[in-house]
């Protein structure tokens, strides 16, 4: 018995010490060395000399802040190099696109079936101490790519989609996110003309009640969204619920109950991410992006939520982050976002807006009801979730 337990301490032990090892993912020596790695050279080579310089310098910069990051002895999270080490401040800032709507409109907008603003949660209901939702489904389990355009609310707002029309019993090829890209009206211009200018979730989740997404094998479309075309109704939801701004509990309740959500986030200090839990955002987040939540859970490096990001499988835990989550319930780490007028010039309406969660995660968060695939192609599977 004492020979099992000293076992599975053992294997435990060397467990961690493996993710660390993981983790903590070497640094390249230097940019030859790192163009190399992740296949850069070529594409480089065709950039003016001054551009180079410009990348060159960037780069250095990530490796000594990746360093120091390394060398913290408290830290929960590792830096690792990747695709964006790199790129210019430009280039990251369209790797996210989040456009929040006017406080003013959220009222005034017709959201098709818009339930209540605050989800009731069953007094004395006791949440799991840990969900991911990426176990229960398959097709749709899947990390995108936004590339240059300021698509993440499109994705986001797509791969939940995707997901809770899995999660429901229905088999799905792959949803059409260009066509959300392309044909998502925001007609109030707020902060950016929608498309890769970057929009919000509801907007795309309105979008589909109304019109249906279709597959991605319906119709061509250019990668960056293109004009907006006919395209079949495959994927439609009835509506979606917005979740209470700033409560840790409502969120956790939905990932817990309803499937993924789409929650905003500070993406500003993520492209150092390389595994662990990240915990250094101010508390004064600036929220610039849209996230897909697909549960939280709990490790030795805290409490977390669980995050897939549009930045391709190569960043991060293969595409995901975890943010810190603290004690449940509590929404202590709040701040002021002071820089909404970003998305909300539209209607000058520049005050600050209060933001909470680590990264602005609680700030604002939707998820689509009732999706259904609706056509003869796809057959109902019959439901084989928590649903
Ligand atoms: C860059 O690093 C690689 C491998 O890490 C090494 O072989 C090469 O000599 C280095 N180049 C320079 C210019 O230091
Ligand atoms: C929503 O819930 C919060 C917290 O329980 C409560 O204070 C608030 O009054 C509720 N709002 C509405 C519109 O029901």
């Amino acid at each position: 018995m004492s020979i099992i337990i000293a076992l599975c301490a053992a294997c435990s032990l060397w467990f961690c010490t493996g993710m660390r090892i993981a983790v903590t993912s070497e640094l390249p020596q230097n940019y030859t060395a790192y163009l190399h790695h992740f296949g850069l050279v070529g594409r480089r080579m065709r950039e003016s000399p001054g551009m180079r310089l410009l990348r060159e310098q960037a780069f250095w910069q990530r490796h000594a802040s990746a360093r120091k990051q390394n060398t913290r002895a408290d830290a929960r999270w590792t830096a690792a190099a990747n695709h964006l080490f790199d790129a210019t401040d430009d280039e990251l800032k369209r790797m996210m696109g989040y456009k929040p709507l006017a406080r003013k409109t959220h009222k005034a907008f017709s959201f098709v079936n818009l339930h209540s603003q605050n989800e009731s949660i069953p007094a004395g209901i006791v949440l799991q101490e840990a969900v991911d939702w990426r176990k229960h489904v398959r097709a749709s389990n899947k990390v995108r790519y936004q590339g240059s355009c300021g698509s993440c609310w499109a994705i986001a707002a797509g791969s939940a989609l995707e997901m809770h029309a899995e999660l429901a019993g229905y088999s799905v090829p792959g949803l059409q996110v260009n066509q959300l890209v392309g044909c998502v009206p925001n007609t109030r211009h707020c902060g950016g003309g929608g498309g890769c200018d970057g929009a919000t979730a509801e907007l795309a989740f309105q979008y589909a009640a109304e019109h249906g997404v279709a597959f991605e094998d319906d119709l061509k479309w250019d990668t960056k969204g293109g004009l907006c075309q006919k395209a079949p109704k495959r994927i439609i939801s009835q509506g979606f619920e917005r979740l209470t701004p700033n409560l840790a509990l409502p969120l956790q309740y939905a990932l817990a109950m309803k499937g993924p959500v789409v929650v905003s986030a500070d993406a500003s200090d993520w492209e150092l991410y390389g595994g662990g839990v990240f915990d250094d955002c101010p508390k004064n987040a600036a929220v610039n992006h849209a996230v897909l939540a697909v549960g939280y859970g709990v490790s030795t490096s805290g409490k977390y939520w669980l995050i897939r990001n549009s930045w391709g499988k190569e960043w991060g835990e293969a595409g995901h982050i975890r943010i810190l989550r603290f004690e449940d319930g509590s929404d202590g780490y709040c701040g002021t976002d002071y820089h909404p007028q970003e998305g909300v010039a539209c209607d000058g309406e520049t005050s600050p807006v209060p933001v909470c969660g680590m990264c602005g995660i609680l700030m604002d968060s939707s998820y689509p009801i009732g999706v259904k695939v609706s056509d003869g192609v796809s057959q109902l599977r019959g439901a084989n979730t928590l649903h």
